[in-house]
Protein backbone atom coordinates (compact mmCIF):
# COMPACT_ATOMS: atom_id res chain seq x y z
CA UNK A 1 0.00 0.00 0.00
CA UNK A 2 1.42 2.86 -1.02
CA UNK A 3 0.54 6.48 -1.49
CA UNK A 4 -0.91 9.21 0.48
CA UNK A 5 -3.89 8.93 2.49
CA UNK A 6 -7.17 9.85 0.67
CA UNK A 7 -8.00 13.61 1.67
CA UNK A 8 -11.22 13.54 3.61
CA UNK A 9 -14.23 15.03 1.74
CA UNK A 10 -15.35 18.10 2.78
CA UNK A 11 -17.72 17.57 5.39
CA UNK A 12 -21.25 18.83 4.33
CA UNK A 13 -20.94 21.65 7.32
CA UNK A 14 -17.80 22.85 5.88
CA UNK A 15 -19.34 23.21 2.36
CA UNK A 16 -21.95 25.10 3.48
CA UNK A 17 -20.14 28.01 5.49
CA UNK A 18 -20.48 30.82 3.45
CA UNK A 19 -24.53 30.28 3.40
CA UNK A 20 -24.61 31.67 6.89
CA UNK A 21 -22.53 34.77 5.58
CA UNK A 22 -24.69 35.12 2.59
CA UNK A 23 -27.75 35.21 4.91
CA UNK A 24 -25.94 38.26 7.03
CA UNK A 25 -25.89 39.79 3.84
CA UNK A 26 -29.60 39.54 3.30
CA UNK A 27 -30.13 40.39 6.87
CA UNK A 28 -27.89 43.79 6.39
CA UNK A 29 -29.37 44.58 3.16
CA UNK A 30 -32.51 44.59 4.61
CA UNK A 31 -31.45 46.61 7.40
CA UNK A 32 -30.28 49.03 5.06
CA UNK A 33 -33.47 49.18 3.02
CA UNK A 34 -35.14 50.07 6.91
CA UNK A 35 -33.06 52.63 7.53
CA UNK A 36 -33.33 54.17 3.93
CA UNK A 37 -37.26 53.99 4.55
CA UNK A 38 -37.25 55.38 8.51
CA UNK A 39 -34.94 58.36 7.29
CA UNK A 40 -36.75 59.33 4.10
CA UNK A 41 -40.35 59.05 6.59
CA UNK A 42 -38.25 61.10 8.82
CA UNK A 43 -37.22 63.86 6.11
CA UNK A 44 -41.25 64.04 5.15
CA UNK A 45 -42.29 64.55 8.47
CA UNK A 46 -39.48 66.99 9.09
CA UNK A 47 -39.88 68.94 5.77
CA UNK A 48 -43.90 68.78 5.67
CA UNK A 49 -44.58 71.74 8.40
CA UNK A 50 -41.78 73.75 6.55
CA UNK A 51 -43.46 73.34 3.40
CA UNK A 52 -47.09 73.68 3.97
CA UNK A 53 -46.87 75.46 7.42
CA UNK A 54 -48.46 74.29 11.09
CA UNK A 55 -51.66 74.42 11.75
CA UNK A 56 -51.39 78.29 13.88
CA UNK A 57 -49.16 79.63 10.43
CA UNK A 58 -52.30 78.82 7.99
CA UNK A 59 -54.85 79.59 9.99
CA UNK A 60 -53.31 83.26 10.04
CA UNK A 61 -52.24 83.65 6.74
CA UNK A 62 -55.67 82.61 5.80
CA UNK A 63 -57.04 85.34 7.86
CA UNK A 64 -56.50 89.14 6.25
CA UNK A 65 -55.51 91.37 8.88
CA UNK A 66 -56.30 94.81 10.02
CA UNK A 67 -53.68 97.60 10.21
CA UNK A 68 -54.96 99.64 12.35
CA UNK A 69 -55.92 96.82 15.13
CA UNK A 70 -52.04 95.74 14.87
CA UNK A 71 -51.43 99.00 15.25
CA UNK A 72 -52.80 99.03 18.54
CA UNK A 73 -51.39 95.44 19.03
CA UNK A 74 -47.89 96.75 18.22
CA UNK A 75 -48.02 99.99 20.77
CA UNK A 76 -48.83 97.61 23.32
CA UNK A 77 -46.57 95.08 23.04
CA UNK A 78 -43.64 95.63 20.90
CA UNK A 79 -43.46 99.51 21.07
CA UNK A 80 -41.60 99.02 24.27
CA UNK A 81 -38.89 97.71 22.28
CA UNK A 82 -38.73 98.85 18.68
CA UNK A 83 -40.18 102.02 19.47
CA UNK A 84 -43.45 103.44 19.00
CA UNK A 85 -43.20 104.40 15.34
CA UNK A 86 -41.27 100.90 15.05
CA UNK A 87 -37.98 102.62 14.48
CA UNK A 88 -35.76 100.60 16.61
CA UNK A 89 -34.59 100.77 20.31
CA UNK A 90 -33.77 97.84 22.16
CA UNK A 91 -34.48 95.83 19.24
CA UNK A 92 -33.97 96.43 15.60
CA UNK A 93 -35.81 99.07 13.23
CA UNK A 94 -38.96 97.29 11.59
CA UNK A 95 -39.22 99.42 8.66
CA UNK A 96 -39.00 97.05 5.41
CA UNK A 97 -38.73 94.22 7.59
CA UNK A 98 -41.31 92.19 5.50
CA UNK A 99 -38.38 92.28 2.48
CA UNK A 100 -36.23 90.39 5.26
CA UNK A 101 -38.67 88.30 6.35
CA UNK A 102 -41.56 86.24 4.96
CA UNK A 103 -44.83 86.16 6.68
CA UNK A 104 -43.84 82.70 7.65
CA UNK A 105 -40.43 83.89 8.92
CA UNK A 106 -42.33 86.80 10.49
CA UNK A 107 -44.87 84.74 12.52
CA UNK A 108 -41.96 82.46 14.14
CA UNK A 109 -40.24 85.63 15.07
CA UNK A 110 -43.06 86.50 17.11
CA UNK A 111 -44.28 82.94 18.75
CA UNK A 112 -40.90 81.25 19.19
CA UNK A 113 -38.79 83.12 21.28
CA UNK A 114 -35.59 81.72 19.70
CA UNK A 115 -34.29 85.42 20.16
CA UNK A 116 -34.23 86.53 23.55
CA UNK A 117 -34.58 89.00 24.66
CA UNK A 118 -37.67 89.30 22.57
CA UNK A 119 -40.42 87.19 24.26
CA UNK A 120 -42.35 84.58 23.21
CA UNK A 121 -45.64 85.84 22.44
CA UNK A 122 -49.30 83.66 21.53
CA UNK A 123 -51.38 85.96 20.41
CA UNK A 124 -54.98 84.68 18.62
CA UNK A 125 -54.51 84.09 14.67
CA UNK A 126 -56.53 87.39 13.83
CA UNK A 127 -54.41 88.99 16.30
CA UNK A 128 -51.02 87.76 14.69
CA UNK A 129 -52.88 88.51 10.98
CA UNK A 130 -53.15 92.12 12.35
CA UNK A 131 -49.82 92.42 13.51
CA UNK A 132 -48.37 91.17 10.29
CA UNK A 133 -50.79 94.01 8.49
CA UNK A 134 -49.27 96.26 10.48
CA UNK A 135 -45.72 95.10 9.82
CA UNK A 136 -46.38 95.30 5.93
CA UNK A 137 -47.59 98.92 6.21
CA UNK A 138 -44.33 100.20 7.98
CA UNK A 139 -42.84 101.81 4.77
C1 LIG B 1 -38.26 92.66 25.19
C2 LIG B 1 -38.03 93.37 23.93
C3 LIG B 1 -38.87 93.01 22.74
C4 LIG B 1 -40.25 92.97 22.62
C5 LIG B 1 -41.29 93.25 23.68
C6 LIG B 1 -40.52 92.65 21.23
N1 LIG B 1 -39.34 92.49 20.55
FE1 LIG B 1 -39.18 92.04 18.57
N2 LIG B 1 -37.17 91.94 18.79
C7 LIG B 1 -36.47 92.23 19.93
C8 LIG B 1 -35.07 91.99 19.69
C9 LIG B 1 -33.93 92.17 20.68
C10 LIG B 1 -34.96 91.53 18.36
C11 LIG B 1 -33.69 91.09 17.62
C12 LIG B 1 -33.61 89.58 17.83
C13 LIG B 1 -32.43 88.96 17.12
O1 LIG B 1 -32.53 88.74 15.91
O2 LIG B 1 -31.47 88.66 17.79
C14 LIG B 1 -36.30 91.53 17.81
C15 LIG B 1 -36.60 91.17 16.52
C16 LIG B 1 -37.85 91.30 15.95
C17 LIG B 1 -38.15 91.08 14.56
C18 LIG B 1 -37.15 90.68 13.47
C19 LIG B 1 -36.45 91.93 13.01
C20 LIG B 1 -35.50 91.70 11.87
O3 LIG B 1 -34.86 92.67 11.47
O4 LIG B 1 -35.37 90.57 11.39
C21 LIG B 1 -39.48 91.30 14.39
C22 LIG B 1 -40.29 91.20 13.10
C23 LIG B 1 -40.01 91.63 15.69
N3 LIG B 1 -38.99 91.64 16.61
C24 LIG B 1 -41.34 91.91 15.92
C25 LIG B 1 -41.86 92.11 17.18
C26 LIG B 1 -43.27 92.22 17.45
C27 LIG B 1 -44.36 92.17 16.39
C28 LIG B 1 -43.41 92.34 18.78
C29 LIG B 1 -44.68 92.44 19.58
C30 LIG B 1 -45.63 91.39 19.42
C31 LIG B 1 -42.06 92.37 19.35
N4 LIG B 1 -41.15 92.20 18.36
C32 LIG B 1 -41.78 92.53 20.72
C33 LIG B 1 -36.99 92.68 21.12
C34 LIG B 1 -38.32 92.71 21.43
Amino acid sequence: MTGTPPTPELSPEVASLPAPAAGRGGAFAALLVVVLAASLLMGAVLALPGLRGDPYTRTTLALSGSVENGGRLFRLNCAGCHGLAAQGLVGPNLHGVDRRKNDRQLIQQVVSGRTPPMPRFQPEPQAMADLLAFLHSLP
